[in-house]
């Protein structure tokens, strides 16, 4: 838990211009495997590569891209190595949320003067493309922010990394663009003191709320907050889980990833009917909410581009604003654990989270949970 004193939360600054995100590492079990499911099924393609025979010698990273959304994937290759810890500990998942800065000494500097606790001090890494300087504050769990600073670099992603020589003949891209939201699960009671974390030591602002009745079910309840950067191009809702009469989703996956870490990064795309057929031909499987949640959509949301029957068969969900409207579907976890999983996202309009999708959702969750015996 962050030490943050409750009043400075009304401090509100802009200290350090954050530009967005740079990439997202997971760490994997056997990254150069999940490397390959993450190019078949999602589309990605695999960009660098950085491990033994580029002078790396404790892990392999496989840097993966598709359109603006950059993965990188790590294994370690030494079992004493802390990487080996976080696999043993959380399964596979999200280490690092990195974001791309201006400054990274600055961002260090100020982020742990206002109660940011450092990982990684301002280091330079140099190549023969130039340089990127980095630096690293811990946040939720055992999660890590990377600042990038990479604007003295010309190479494919940093030095150490190569790029890769012939074409990605297993990739099959599906049209995603970039990282719309990351989630983050915390612990009972810890929501309010990660979204002053956010305001606090990275300047964000409370973007949208949403309490236990917005989302709750006959089961399990939610409540999250939504935060977001001063230009709004990085948003990292934090969910925290609320009393309800059964075992909430967060709960479960509290119980699973060994605490608090990434509960899902929504993709956006421009055509989320285009996305998702491809998708799920190459084995994504998305999680399904019953028929019935189509049988008064039109009603609901009125005239949309869509044809509503090819929604249905694909299971995309509907959501309207003021605004406009958003389509989304979720993908199930997408490991072994019930832990990470995904969202893919097209947003005509709206800037919202498909509140009204919320109940359908977790319904779907739950007898997903019920199946593996966790409600
Ligand atoms: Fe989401």
């Amino acid at each position: 838990m962050p030490e943050i004193a409750e009043d400075a939360g009304a401090v509100q600054t802009d200290f350090l211009p954050l530009i967005g995100t740079d990439h997202v590492e997971f760490y994997a079990g056997n990254a150069r495997q999940a490397a390959y499911y993450y190019r078949a099924a999602f589309g990605m393609k695999l960009v660098a590569y950085a491990g033994p025979e580029t002078g790396t010698r404790d892990r392999a990273s496989f840097v993966l891209e598709q359109g603006k959304i950059r993965f990188v994937l790590t294994t370690p290759l030494l079992p004493d190595h802390p990487i080996a810890e976080h696999v043993k500990l959380h399964g596979d998942g999200v280490r690092d949320i990195a974001l791309t800065v201006d400054d990274a000494e600055l961002a260090y500097r100020e982020a742990t003067r206002r109660g940011g606790r450092g990982v990684t001090e301002p280091t330079v890494l140099k190549d023969e493309q130039g340089e990127v300087r980095v630096s690293a504050i811990a946040t939720y769990g055992d999660t890590i922010h990377t600042f990038v600073e990479r604007k003295n670099y010309r190479g494919v992603f940093m030095p150490g990394y190569a790029p890769l020589e012939s074409p990605d003949i297993v990739s099959r891209p599906a049209g995603l663009s970039h990282i719309d939201h990351v989630v983050g699960n915390v612990g009972w009671g810890e929501m309010n003191s990660w979204v002053r974390f956010y305001e606090q030591v990275l300047g964000f602002r409370v973007y949208q709320h949403f309490d236990d009745t917005d989302i709750s079910t006959e089961y399990s309840a939610l409540m999250s907050k939504v935060m977001a950067n001063r230009n709004e191009r990085i948003k990292f809702p934090i969910n925290e889980p609320a009393r309800g009469r059964a075992r909430s989703q967060i709960e479960e996956y509290l119980d699973y990833y060994r605490g608090p870490g990434v509960q899902h990064i929504a993709l956006a795309t421009g055509n989320i009917i285009d996305a998702v057929t491809k998708m799920h031909a190459q084995g994504v499987e998305f999680l399904r909410v019953p028929q019935t949640y189509y049988e008064d959509l039109a009603q609901r949301i009125g005239t949309i581009g869509e044809p509503l029957k090819r929604l249905a068969e694909l299971g995309v969900l509907v959501d309207r604003d003021d605004e406009g409207y958003m389509l989304q579907i979720f993908t199930r976890p997408v490991e072994d654990r019930p832990t990470l999983f995904f969202e893919v996202i097209q947003r005509k309009g709206s800037r919202s989270f498909g509140k009204g999708n919320f109940k359908a959702l977790f319904e779907a969750i739950e007898r997903e949970q019920a199946r593996r015996g966790n409600l």
